[in-house]
């Protein structure tokens, strides 16, 4: 199993953690960026997944921070589900949205539900989130799970959450990969 993520690397994610105490994920697959956040030290770790295939490892494996309520494993499609995690925030947080087909028992209704959390987060009343979307090389090619959406329809999302943003490009699995959209 992987013990941290293979994208999302702790100095990046130290980058922009800022003053944000909780972390949002999508796509928790192994649980690496959870791992990650932990490392880097957010308060509260909520990580959403369509799979229950890792669930019992990931119960498992946080089982201490789980029972600390430090982490909260959610399990169903994050396009419904992330509308009732935004709903309950009290804080700007930060997101890394990171769901899309992964390949057999790792997949939702729609191959990438990136539109729809983009969407849930535009519902927040609270603005100063820091949204950080992987895998740009294979949106902006359109590849793979990555068809249905672009670069640009996700720029255009972001910027009308939030006009003010400012937009970084960090690396992951390749230079740049990474959008991250702050304040
Ligand atoms: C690339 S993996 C995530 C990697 C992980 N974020 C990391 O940094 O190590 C993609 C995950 O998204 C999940 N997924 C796919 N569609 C989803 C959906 N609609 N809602 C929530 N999770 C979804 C898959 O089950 C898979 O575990």
């Amino acid at each position: 199993m992987n013990l941290l993520s293979d994208t999302l690397r702790p100095t990046v994610l130290s980058k922009f953690k800022a003053n944000h105490n909780t972390f949002i994920e999508t796509g928790t697959w192994l649980g690496g960026a959870v791992a990650v956040a932990l490392q880097v030290g957010f308060e509260h770790i909520l990580s959403i997944d369509v799979s229950v295939l890792h669930k019992e490892t990931l119960t498992e494996r946080f089982k201490d921070f789980i029972a600390s309520g430090r982490i909260k494993l959610i399990y169903g499609d994050s396009a419904t589900i992330l509308k009732e995690v935004v709903a309950g925030l009290q804080e700007p947080s930060l997101f890394w949205l990171d769901a899309h087909y992964h390949g057999p028992g790792m997949a939702g209704p729609v191959p990438c539900p990136l539109y729809h959390e983009l969407e849930a987060i535009g519902q927040s009343p609270i603005k100063g989130h820091t949204i950080m979307v992987d895998d740009l090389r294979l949106i902006r090619r359109h590849r793979a799970w990555a068809n249905a959406v672009s670069l640009d329809g996700v720029l255009d999302r972001v910027k009308a959450i939030d006009a003010e943003y400012v937009l970084d490009y960090a690396d992951g699995h390749v230079a740049s990969d990474i959008l991250v959209a702050h304040r």
